[in-house]
C-alpha cells in the first residue's frame, strides 16, 4: 500500500462530502491526472461547473483526493462517473467509500440501475458490477457517447449494477 494511503488510514482525518463550487479546481486536476494518462475522459472546468452538484469529493486534510459524480440517464439508470483517487492515496478503501456514498444517493432518488465505462474491472467487480456489453445500455451509448472523440473506437468496458428492481 502506497505510504500516504498508510498515513491517511492511521490518521483517519478524511471527510466525504458533496462538491462545493471551491474544489472545482481540485476536480479539474486529479481528473487532469489520469485523463493526461488515457485512463479517464477530459472534462473541462466549465463541463465541473456546470456538473458540481452531482459530484462528490474526498477531503484529507484540507486537499481533495478524490472525486465521483453521479449522472441521471433515465428514470432508471445512472452512471459512476468521473471516479478518481490520487494515486498516493490508492489501495486505502476511498475509491470503495465513494462509490457506496454514490450507490447511496442513488438509491434515495429511486434509480434502479448504475452502469459505468471503465478499465477498473476488477474494482467494480469486487463491487458487484457485472460486466455487460455496450449495446445494454442505449441511453448512454446514443446520448452522451455519441459526443465523445472515442465514439467509434471505444475500449472502455460497460459494467452494470442493479441497485433494485426495476
Ligand atoms: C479505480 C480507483 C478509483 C480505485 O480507487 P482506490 O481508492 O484505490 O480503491 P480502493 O482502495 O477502495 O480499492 C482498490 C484496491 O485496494 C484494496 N483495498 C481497499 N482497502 C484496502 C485497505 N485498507 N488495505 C489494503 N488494500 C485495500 C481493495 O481490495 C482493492 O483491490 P482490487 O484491486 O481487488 O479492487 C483508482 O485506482 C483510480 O482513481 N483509478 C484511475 C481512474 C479510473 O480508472 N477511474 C474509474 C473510471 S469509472
Amino acid at each position: 500500500m502506497p505510504s500516504a494511503a498508510k498515513s491517511i488510514q492511521s490518521q483517519d482525518k478524511r471527510t466525504l462530502r458533496p462538491a462545493v463550487l471551491d474544489d472545482v479546481r481540485s476536480i479539474y486536476q486529479i481528473l487532469k491526472h489520469y485523463s493526461d494518462r488515457g485512463l479517464l475522459l477530459p472534462r473541462p472546468e466549465s463541463d465541473i461547473y456546470q456538473s458540481i452538484r452531482e459530484f462528490v469529493v474526498v477531503e484529507n486534510s484540507d486537499r481533495i483526493v478524490a472525486c465521483c459524480a453521479l449522472q441521471i440517464f433515465t428514470r432508471q439508470l445512472g452512471e459512476v462517473r468521473s471516479l478518481a483517487v490520487m494515486p498516493e492515496y490508492a489501495g486505502a478503501g476511498i475509491g470503495t467509500e465513494i462509490v457506496e456514498r454514490i450507490e447511496q444517493e442513488a438509491n434515495t432518488i429511486g434509480l434502479t440501475r448504475l452502469m459505468a465505462l471503465t478499465y477498473e474491472v476488477k474494482f467494480f467487480s469486487r463491487m458487484g458490477y457485472k460486466v455487460v456489453e455496450m449495446n445494454v445500455l442505449p441511453e448512454k451509448v446514443w446520448g452522451a457517447c455519441i459526443n465523445c472523440h472515442k465514439f467509434r473506437n471505444c475500449d472502455e468496458i460497460a459494467v452494470l449494477k442493479l441497485l433494485s428492481e426495476d
